[in-house]
């Protein structure tokens, strides 16, 4: 990375720090929703808070809904009055939803005896019958999961972004830019010859993000089975929020999209029911806003085994095995 990169980089993280230290320590946590409220966490089904809310009102509707499959916090029902459900909640997001807001549905799949349904193309009639439009469909991925026998294990999830049928929606890139891969690169001809070809604050991320999931290690991670990395819903809040707006999550889970959002100076609301889920949120925000809660840092690189020489990347398999290629070759 260049160092003008850095440099850029840091004053981000400096602006972001400082913008905490000044007004996080007065948040409150409610429990239920005002518009001049900064923080709300509601204990009940979503739809409740949803009616709570005024139509419009909301910037940003981030969420990653249960997908079906019968994790702890769910109770696996047949695949169409999962959809009907899911269909009176996206209902209720777009009537919240401001005119130039975003609505990400974060899914990945439902497997039925084996068979794959993907949660994303299947809910994506529900979000265009409302008149909404899809603006990217960014693939995440992330190396950690279960290991498939009969199957490639799954190793990316999708964020479907839709935003009204307007071109003033809100989408703002510089905060969200990454490094370059050849910052030093130069126009070679035309008028601009000679002269750096990159935007020096860094290049859009692109619709593949490579960002790791919260699994045992990872400094974020609580007793929540499928927790969001708070550096996915930040690169979510930057681009498509200013200070001040509200971000909602209907399945809060353990309260990430609301840490996300009052960490860079937004608004946060999110609807959870399950009692131990909420104490795990509330806890975690409080620690957000008392500056101890650990985060990844968003720019933070990807941990490299090998390049950190952990030694559980030497093969212990003898040179004509298959796998000693994989790690040498
Ligand atoms: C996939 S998890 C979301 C996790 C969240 N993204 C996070 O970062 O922790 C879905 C959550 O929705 C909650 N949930 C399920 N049905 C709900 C409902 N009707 N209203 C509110 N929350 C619900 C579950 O208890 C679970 O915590």
């Amino acid at each position: 990375m260049a160092l003008g990169d850095i440099f850029c980089w840091k004053m981000v993280d400096f602006r972001d720090r400082l913008h905490r230290n000044m007004f996080m320590e007065d948040i409150k946590i409610h429990k239920r929703f005002r518009a001049d409220r900064q923080c709300v966490i509601y204990e009940g089904g979503c739809l409740d808070l949803l009616r709570q809310i005024p139509d419009k009102s909301i910037q940003l509707v981030v969420t990653s809904p249960p997908y079906n499959i019968g994790k702890e916090y769910e109770k696996k029902v047949r695949l169409q009055r999962y959809l009907e459900n899911q269909r009176k909640v996206i209902e209720e997001c777009v009537r919240v939803l401001a005119n130039e807001g975003s609505l990400c549905w974060q899914t990945g799949n439902y497997v039925d005896n084996g068979a794959v349904v993907p949660l994303d193309s299947v809910l994506y009639p529900f979000f265009v019958e409302h008149g909404l439009l899809l603006r990217n469909r960014v693939i995440w991925h992330f190396e950690h999961g279960l290991h498939c026998s009969k199957r490639f294990s799954g190793r990316h999830e999708t964020i479907m972004w839709y935003t009204r049928a307007t071109k003033n929606y809100v989408f703002n890139l510089d905060p969200v830019r990454v490094p370059q891969k050849y910052p030093g690169k130069k126009h070679f001809k035309g008028p601009k010859a000679g002269q750096y070809s990159c935007n020096p604050l860094g290049k859009n991320p692109g619709d593949v993000w490579d960002i790791p999931n919260v699994k045992s290690n990872h400094v974020e991670k609580t007793a929540h089975p499928c927790q969001f990395p708070v550096e996915l819903i930040e690169r979510l809040v930057l681009s498509m929020t200013n200070e001040n707006d509200w971000v909602l999550d209907p399945y809060a889970g353990a309260g990430t999209s609301i840490i996300a959002a009052i960490r860079h100076g937004r608004r946060g609301v999110g609807a959870e029911i399950e009692h131990e889920y909420i104490q795990i949120a509330r806890e975690r925000i409080g620690k957000s806003i008392n500056g101890t809660l650990k985060v990844r840092p968003m720019h933070k690189p990807k941990y490299d085994p090998k390049a950190a020489g952990n030694k559980l990347t030497k093969s212990p398999w003898k040179t004509e095995d298959a796998q000693e290629y994989l790690f040498t070759g």
